[in-house]
């Protein structure tokens, strides 16, 4: 799939869902917390959501306490609406972009991935991402 194709499916997905009606959406990540817990980071440490949509993580962490959040994401739409549930939203670092397309230009300590890494099913796109 092309970078742009890939872009207004997603931003079609949550244009027709608002985001919180979609099937993957989850109220309270309290998986991804308790991972996060599990290895071992703390406030201090930086965190990037990889393809974060409009999941609430980011706003959790922050109330948390985590300062160095970053959340990236291919669909505008979906960033729109996770701005929308986070108390200080700049205070985290919004990045629109295609992660098959991008290269970092920092390190995290924490890669958070629900549900980007599988919906790859192209060898290619998933050595990519690797
Ligand atoms: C199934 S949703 C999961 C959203 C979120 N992680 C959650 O747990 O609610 C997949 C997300 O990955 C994003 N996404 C898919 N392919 C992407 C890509 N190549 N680059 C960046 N984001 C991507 C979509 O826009 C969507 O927000």
């Amino acid at each position: 799939m092309s970078q742009h194709r890939r872009q207004s499916h997603w931003d079609d997905r949550y244009l027709a869902t608002g985001g919180t009606t979609a099937s993957w959406f989850e109220a309270e990540p309290q998986l991804s917390l308790d991972l996060i817990e599990l290895v071992g980071a703390t406030p201090g440490d930086s965190i990037i959501d990889l393809g974060g949509g409009a999941s609430s993580l980011t706003a959790r962490l922050q109330q948390g306490g985590y300062t160095d959040l970053t959340v990236l994401d291919v669909s505008a739409q979906a960033l729109d609406t996770a701005k929308q549930g986070v108390e200080r939203p700049e205070e985290v670092t919004w990045i629109r972009a295609d992660l098959l397309a991008w290269s970092p230009a920092r390190c995290w300590n924490v890669w958070h991935d629900r549900a980007v890494f599988h919906f790859l099913v192209d060898p290619d796109e998933r050595r990519t991402y690797r």
